[in-house]
């Protein structure tokens, strides 16, 4: 069990999947707090054992190497007594096999010792990476709140080893205290705008900011407090599900009853209610015997984004694991959970979209369109056509999940 935690804190510090989740809630100090711990159990343990073994190995080998050598004497005493017959030559025989074996056997250890000191140089050129985002030798400090808006102005970015262009020339305000949507095709740059957003990545010409503050002039750590995500694929936290909450606010570590209040808001609780030991069950079957379905992880990844009371709230696909009817639900409570507060909705549901104050059609890695979902009807163009083909299908619409998708 301990090696299984130990592999699973190890994932999460290390791997692609949970990265930018780690990054937006600070979970990298509690991980590598409680991987160190675990570790240092680990490694006494083994390294007890490796000793005793080590010990016992070099013994053996030093015991078989004195009795090849006594008998070797042995039997050069004999061959000069002039005693030397066939039984002493197969016993020669027999030790010269014995003490080469002996002799492979301690070469292999050195040789092995040889190998990881190779290895030594790659883990010191490791440590030798320097970050390729940094924070400013002289931070601006922010004032509480988002005032005026975030303004992402003319940026264009592609991503590290990549010729394409993954945002060319982009243009979007989040006005303070709005919804904003943003619609679009699979690879139009959505998610993508979400890293820059949190900084992940800088953008490669001009730059966002935050009330006016070039993003790269704060520290990321004072910038992602201020921002809560639910990402496209949130990562399933093999913890219980309060803790799959916590996770979203480790700094405030919030009480129970903000824990079930973000649940409620997330439409998490009912699902987390049901189960075993209620907020105390172990989610997922590395350490438990509970799996939830894809939505419901999406839901406990809504507490978790809703716990955290952040300036910013944006959220990748929301709705995308819901059925209509959860997702009409959700929505009108949506609202209500955001007011005072901005949010940024990535979505491919209409029916998501429409609720906001703008929405914007981002194709190609550039906005084409923007507006109210009326404003954006009467325009006539791609947001229109997208819409009207869903209205076309009305008469599938309880039957596929997929209307309200812009095509
Ligand atoms: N880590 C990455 N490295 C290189 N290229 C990437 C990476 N992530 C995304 N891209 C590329 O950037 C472009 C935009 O991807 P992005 O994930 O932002 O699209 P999206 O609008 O969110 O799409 P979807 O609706 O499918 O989620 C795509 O062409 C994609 O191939
Ligand atoms: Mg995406």
């Amino acid at each position: 069990m301990n090696q299984r935690c130990f592999n699973y804190y190890h994932n999460n510090l290390v791997t692609e999947r949970p990265a930018a989740e780690i990054r937006i809630f600070g979970l990298g100090e509690h991980f590598k707090h409680a991987y160190s711990q675990l570790r240092a159990t680990l490694r006494s343990e083994r390294l007890s054992l490796a000793k005793e073994q080590m010990v016992a190995q070099i013994g053996a080998g030093l015991m078989g190497l004195l009795t090849l050598a006594l008998a070797l004497g042995w039997m050069a005493w004999r061959a000069l007594q002039g005693l030397f017959n066939l039984g002493d030559l197969a016993m020669f025989w027999a030790a010269m096999n014995q003490g080469q074996q002996l002799m492979r056997n301690q070469l292999t250890g050195v040789s092995d010792i040889y190998r990881n000191l190779l290895f030594l140089e790659d883990l010191f050129a490791f440590l030798d990476l320097k970050p390729l985002l940094v924070d400013p030798a002289e931070p601006v400090s922010l004032t509480p709140g988002l005032a005026h808006g975030i303004q992402i102005e003319n940026v264009t970015f592609s991503y590290p080893d990549s010729d394409k262009m993954a945002l060319e020339g982009f243009n979007l305000a989040i006005p303070a205290g709005q919804i904003v949507a943003i619609v679009g095709e699979n690879g139009a740059g959505k998610s993508t705008m979400l890293k820059l957003l949190c900084r992940f990545y800088d953008p490669q010409q001009r730059r966002i900011a935050w009330d006016g503050v070039d993003l790269r002039d704060l520290t990321q750590t004072a910038l992602r407090q201020r921002i809560t995500v639910l990402f496209q694929q949130p990562y399933p936290y093999h913890n219980s599900a309060a803790d799959n909450i916590r996770f979203g606010d480790m700094v405030n570590q919030p009480t129970q009853a903000q824990i079930k209040a973000a649940a409620l808001a997330g439409g998490a609780h009912e699902t987390i209610d049901k189960l075993p030991n209620g907020y105390e069950t172990i989610l997922g079957k590395w350490f438990g015997y509970t799996e939830l379905s894809v939505g419901e992880w999406q839901r406990v990844a809504l507490a978790r984004a809703f716990v955290r009371k952040a300036d910013l709230v944006i959220l990748d696909e929301p709705t995308s694991a819901m059925d209509s009817w959860a997702e009409n639900a959700w929505m009108g409570r949506f609202q209500d959970l955001v007011t005072g507060r901005t949010a940024l909705i990535i979505t491919h549901r209409f029916t998501t979209a429409m609720q906001a104050d703008i929405i914007h059609v981002m194709v190609g890695g550039r906005i084409i369109e923007s507006g109210s979902h009326t404003e954006l009807v009467a325009l006539g163009g791609r947001y229109a056509q997208s819409w009207e083909a869903q209205m076309r299908e009305t008469g599938r619409q309880n039957k596929d999940d997929k209307i309200g998708v812009l095509v």
